[in-house]
């Protein structure tokens, strides 16, 4: 039985990582100080160590990480028009926390670190799919502060023999997700309107396309990344490695909410990325990764949590339907 220490362990994708992790029986701690995530993500799991408090004050990593032997830390702040209107906060729970982490990982003798990277790094770069070998072009400062963890992390292996691993995520989505994320948002405010008979708000002509990777795939490809051999020091993808136009997962949606309303059109934002895709394959070498999960069974399984929500909390559910794809300002993230 490993003892693992999950940052943000509370928030969408860590949750569904604390998930797995107590699957196998594997003894988590979560350190999560709550400013997006949600206690009741892990009500499932009463036998979990909880620590709310926040990453960026040195004695809290330090303490997060005793007798651990593995971290995995998601933590962030994780938007980038909030990274253009909130710099310096963002900068601190994006990049100070994780450099705090790491010296105290490296302090501990932790066996390695698996941190969340974005495709965001990869800025507006036309090249499809997008592999690791393309230059990093950041385009705001959440982008630019997933790099620079990325280059932490691989110095840290390299000057202390701290062993770390940076994942960069695509268009995470699933349960748990909240309606403003940036990656995926867009299928819960889609969803929203559909279960409420509205047809939704697509921006632009729909057919820019996204690499949508259900949750519990990428929990599964964060826990191979933990143990693989030969992978420390590197930035790895993980997606599904396809691609859906916005046309085709509101297409998709309508058929699994059995729900039809024609979406309305409205102009293009600027800042979006026409295409994003991953390349998987140093994931599927390195890291022995494959995505099970097809698109649309994993909107199916998202559609039928939301329905529970909505029954659960019929006001809070309904959101906006006016919906685009990417971030709202600066930068032009697919994830
Ligand atoms: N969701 C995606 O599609 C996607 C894509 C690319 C990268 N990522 C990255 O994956 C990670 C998880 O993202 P998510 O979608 O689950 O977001 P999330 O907001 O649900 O989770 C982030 C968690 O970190 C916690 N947190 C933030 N600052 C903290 C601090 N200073 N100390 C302690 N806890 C703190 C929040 O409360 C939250 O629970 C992030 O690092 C994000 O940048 C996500």
């Amino acid at each position: 039985m490993a003892r693992y220490l999950v940052t943000g362990g509370a928030g969408f994708i860590g949750s569904h990582v604390v998930d797995a992790l107590a699957a196998r029986g594997d003894r988590v701690r979560v350190v999560d100080d709550l400013s997006t995530g949600r206690r009741e993500n892990l009500a499932g799991h009463p036998d979990i160590e909880m620590v709310e408090a926040d990453l960026a004050e040195r004695q809290v990593a330090e303490k997060a990480v005793a007798d651990v032997d593995r971290v995995i830390h998601l933590a962030a702040i994780p938007s980038v028009p909030r990274s253009v209107r909130e710099p310096r906060r963002s900068h601190t729970a994006n990049v100070e926390a994780t450099h705090e982490l790491l010296l105290a990982a490296r302090d501990a003798g932790v066996g390695r670190v698996v941190l969340a990277s974005s495709s965001s790094v990869y800025g507006e770069s036309e090249t499809l799919p997008k592999h690791e070998g393309l230059r990093p072009a950041p385009l705001s400062p959440y982008a630019l502060h997933k790099l620079i963890g990325e280059q932490y992390a691989a110095l840290f292996s390299r000057l202390y023999g701290l062993e770390t691993v940076a994942l960069r995520f695509f268009n995470v989505f699933g349960p748990r997700q909240s309606p403003q994320s940036q990656y995926s948002g867009v299928i819960s405010l889609f969803t929203a309107a559909l279960l409420a008979g509205r047809g939704a708000t697509i921006h632009g002509d729909g057919e820019q396309t996204r690499d949508f990777t259900y949750v519990a795939d990428v929990a599964r490809g964060i826990l191979q990344a933990c143990d693989a051999p030969g992978a420390s020091g590197r930035a790895v993808n993980i997606a599904r490695g396809g691609r859906m136009s916005v046309n085709g997962l509101y297409a998709a949606l309508q058929r699994v909410t059995g729900v039809s309303a024609a979406a309305r059109h409205a102009e293009q934002r600027p800042g979006d990325v026409r295409h994003s895709q991953a390349d998987v394959s140093l994931a599927r070498d390195l890291l022995g990764f494959a995505p099970e999960v097809a698109v649309e069974e994993g909107l199916a399984r998202t559609v039928d949590w939301q329905r529970e929500q909505a029954a659960e909390c019929p006001a809070g559910s309904a959101g906006d339907a006016n919906v685009r794809i990417g971030p709202r300002r600066a930068g032009r993230s697919g994830g």
